[in-house]
């Protein structure tokens, strides 16, 4: 017989009654949240069996040896076990652990099962009727989400630095636990760190001085109370300073990055303002910003209450902070309703790329948010015709297990949104979305699930409409649909006209460009002839510096260009960039160019990676290997 207690865990475990859960408050964050047992929302990925024992909680207790580079301490999970369950099964990769007892520190019996590459190992602990087991463990130097920078690799160049990131599935190599964006887990940690460096992570800041921890260290403390995917915890430490930006804002950075930080993001707190009016209420507290330095591998990554940002989108112009609306935006498309595996990324990606526009517009007007539009319209052709083409299987949106589908999940996912807002009418279209966060929020989302939702809310059998939408043709079918709503920009034409009286033969002096943003410049440099003669890059090199201009998104664009003419004198810029950066999205490109035109520029990436690769983040490594290996 089930008592009544085991008969609602079950329905916890088989995700059976989540608005039941949630009904205290709409959109409240539950204490244990449920999981999907439908076949598309399966995870190969992970090794977990959430339906017969999962993760609720996590409790970190780390030393952090930058010595060693290794993380050294326990983590205690709290797990729901079906009656009967007798083991429970984590991920890991490359964890050395040494042991695992339960809360009374009762030995239990474990055993680490062979490593896939990528997936890593399972964990399978046997429970032994505990609710809580502590696994003692270390992760080891290389650990795919840790990066360790020495003092040359900060902006201080005195103190180590040390970030994790663990989207996709790299978090398994510092933290024992179900590693699948299905699980949600609440969590709290506690970080021991050498004096002198301050640690923060992506929950609330308990302790933001740090406590004495003797031996010369400080711990800090933080509280994770929402459930949340096991890839947003994250951790840094390093010679951080913090400053406010706004009543709920604010931003951590190295000292002297501090100012030009604080300018670059003097915004934050009315884009908080602005996305809460457009779908709902803010729900994780505070909205802090941590610019890490530059070999951080992405533009932005949305760690809960603690977004993270490469250094590269500080321009001086604060025009690049459509990077900041768009980890904002994953506040609630990603953080708050996630997708159930990595193939539905574009639930988390597109939405929160049309969201991110949308805060464009409500911050600055239509004309900036169609701009961005426009020039991301470019993006996408380029990236679906390297993809092969309009029919090709990795335009999808809903994408196969363990293929990369880019830009397409970002780009197509958000054009897809603007075009039902189009069709709809955008008043409907926000109630309903609004809607949608507040009927899924702190719950995993599949592709189906959202077409399901879509049309029980919306479409309501309504023949025409759906006909109208394309829904399947989105979701599931390649290229683009004939009912995308393309944005063209006027600011964009300008630059247009431009570029052709340049490519008519005009000089580069005589372009004005004196309050071309970053988008101008992009645009610019983008439509310019893939050959070009060397006077006439020369002319423009000579005008605008471009080689080593400040702006990391120009100077990577027109480095770009540079090796697709193989034009010698912008190759020691380009190797200085290779050395400087570790953002993926920018290093890829100038990689794969460089592999495009043959043994020249082969040998110019083989020598400049030999040294930089070392530098780079295992992510961003593990894309560039792949890059110089085909
Ligand atoms: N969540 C992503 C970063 C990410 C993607 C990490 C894939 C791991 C795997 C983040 O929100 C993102 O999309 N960043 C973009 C921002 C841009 C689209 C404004 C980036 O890094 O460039
Ligand atoms: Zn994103």
């Amino acid at each position: 017989m089930r008592t009544f207690l085991t008969a609602a865990c079950a329905a916890l475990l088989l995700g059976a009654a989540p608005a039941a859960l949630a009904a205290a408050q709409p959109g409240a964050a539950p204490a244990v949240a449920p999981i999907l047992t439908t076949p598309e929302a399966r995870d190969v990925m992970t090794y977990a069996r959430p339906e017969i024992a999962r993760v609720t909680h996590v409790d970190l207790d780390l030393e952090v040896d930058f010595q060693e580079q290794i993380l050294r301490g326990t983590a205690t999970l709290s797990v729901l076990a079906q009656p009967g369950a007798k083991e429970i099964i984590l991920d890991t990769d490359s964890l050395a652990v040494t042991r695992v007892t339960d809360d009374q520190g009762r030995a239990l019996a474990w055993s680490l099962g062979a490593a896939e590459p990528e997936k890593g190992a399972p964990l399978t602990v046997q429970l032994n009727g505990a609710q809580r087991i502590v696994v003692h463990y270390a992760a080891r130097p290389g650990a795919s989400a840790l990066q360790w920078l020495p003092p040359q690799m900060t902006a201080g160049k005195q103190k180590p630095f040390l970030f994790s990131q663990g989207q996709a599935i790299l978090n398994r190599s510092w933290i024992p636990t179900q590693d699948s964006p299905g699980i949600r887990q609440t969590w709290t940690a506690r970080l021991v760190v050498p004096e002198g460096l301050m640690a923060v992570m992506s929950a609330d800041r308990l302790t933001p001085e740090g406590e004495p921890a003797g031996a010369g260290r400080r711990a800090f403390r933080f509280a994770m109370d929402k459930p949340v995917p096991p890839y947003l915890i994250a951790l840094a430490v390093g010679d951080l300073a913090f400053r406010p930006l706004g009543p709920r804002t604010g931003v951590y950075a190295e000292p002297s990055m501090l100012d030009r930080a604080a300018y670059e993001l003097a915004d934050t707190e009315k884009m908080v303002d602005v996305a809460e009016a457009l779908y709902g209420p803010y729900r994780w507290g505070r909205y802090d910003v941590l610019v890490l330095p530059p070999a951080f591998p992405y533009g932005g990554m949305e760690n809960p209450t603690l977004t993270f940002l490469t250094p590269t989108f500080i321009t001086g112009d604060r025009s690049n902070v459509n990077l900041v609306a768009h980890e904002l935006a994953h506040s609630w498309s990603g953080n708050l309703v996630t997708n159930a595996t990595w193939p539905d990324g574009w639930l988390n990606e597109g939405f929160t790329s049309y969201f991110e526009n949308r805060i464009m517009e409500g911050m600055y007007g239509r004309a900036r948010a169609v701009l961005e539009a426009d020039l991301d319209w470019d993006i996408l052709m380029r990236e679906i015709e390297l993809a092969g083409g309009m029919e090709a299987p990795t335009t999808r949106l809903r994408g196969d297990d363990g293929e990369e589908s880019g830009q397409i999940d970002y780009i197509k996912g958000s054009l897809f949104l603007r075009t039902l807002e189009t069709i709809l009418g955008r008043e409907r279209w926000d109630a309903y979305l609004t809607s949608y966060f507040n009927r899924h929020a702190f719950q995993p989302q599949t592709t189906a699930g959202f077409l399901a939702d879509l049309r029980a809310h919306e479409i309501k059998g309504d023949k025409a409409l759906e006909a109208k939408l394309q829904l399947d043709a989105w979701a599931y079918g390649t290229g683009l649909p004939d009912n995308a709503v393309r944005l063209r920009s006027e600011a964009l034409a300008a630059v247009d006209a431009q570029t052709q009286t340049f490519i008519a033969g005009g000089k580069a002096a005589a372009l004005k460009t004196a309050d071309w943003s970053t988008q101008e410049w992009l645009r610019f440099i983008g439509n310019l002839p893939r050959q070009m003669a060397a006077d006439r890059l020369a002319d423009l090199d000579a005008a605008f510096n471009l080689s080593r201009s400040p702006n990391a998104y120009v100077r990577s664009a027109w480095l770009e260009l540079a090796i697709a003419n193989r034009w010698e004198p912008a190759v020691p810029a380009l190797e200085d960039f290779l050395h400087s950066v570790g953002r993926t999205l920018f290093l890829r490109p100038l990689y794969r160019e460089l592999v495009a035109q043959g043994d020249w520029g082969r040998a110019i990436a083989e020598r400049a990676y030999r040294t930089a690769r070392g530098t780079y983040h295992a992510s961003t490594a593990a894309a560039i290997d792949a890059l110089l290996n085909k």
